[in-house]
């Protein structure tokens, strides 16, 4: 018989999955909406597909289930006070992209300027997702900045950024036959 789940090691276990950062974003009536989310994920090349989680209590679920459209911004690492803030339950709506340098994409959603690339998404479909929304959306547009290319990176409640090693163009397997 195997042990029952053990909250606490299940949060531990999920902790070590080192992710990416992104913030996600919306317009709902005129008003800005943003959320710090790590539970971002590629899904599909063709048809273009990307999906985020979002938890149901958040504002920001609220706005991006009416609204239906959403940015992503996946974060540089000067995006750590970006993120922060973003992540900041409580803050104001109102003037909360003030001190946050960003620009508009075509579907009107802010996108931060601290960013390696951005998307632009409309929803095709939402799961449920227990506390959270799944929410699927179709990539209508997509951008990177060139130059700037240290991720910010997320793990065991820590912020931080890569260290390459010499091999680190390799993402395959290479038999040596060549
Ligand atoms: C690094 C990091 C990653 C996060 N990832 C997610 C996520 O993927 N989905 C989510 O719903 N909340 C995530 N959160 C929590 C939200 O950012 C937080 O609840 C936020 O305050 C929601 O803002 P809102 O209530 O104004 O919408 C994350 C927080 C941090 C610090």
């Amino acid at each position: 018989m195997t042990a029952p789940l053990d909250e606490t090691v299940l949060r531990g276990a999920l902790g070590r999955f080192a992710s990416g950062v992104t913030v996600v974003t919306t317009v709902l009536d005129g008003v800005d909406h943003a959320m710090t989310a790590s539970a971002f994920t590629s899904v599909s090349l063709d048809p273009p597909q990307v999906l985020v989680c979002s938890q149901r209590s958040s504002r920001f679920h609220e706005a991006v289930t009416e609204s239906g459209i959403w940015g992503v911004s996946i974060l540089s690492d000067r995006g750590r006070a970006a993120s922060a803030w973003f992540a900041h339950s409580g803050r104001q709506l109102e003037g909360q992209f003030d001190d946050v340098p960003h620009h508009r994409g075509a579907l009107g959603v802010p996108l931060l300027d601290a960013s390696l690339a951005w998307l632009e998404c409309r929803t095709i479909s939402v799961h449920d997702g227990g506390t959270h929304t799944i929410l699927v959306g179709e990539v209508t547009w997509a951008g990177v900045q060139e130059g700037d290319d240290d991720p910010l990176l997320y793990y065991r409640s820590h912020y931080g950024t890569i260290v390459r090693s010499p091999e680190s163009e390799k993402t395959f397997y290479e038999s040596g036959e060549a």
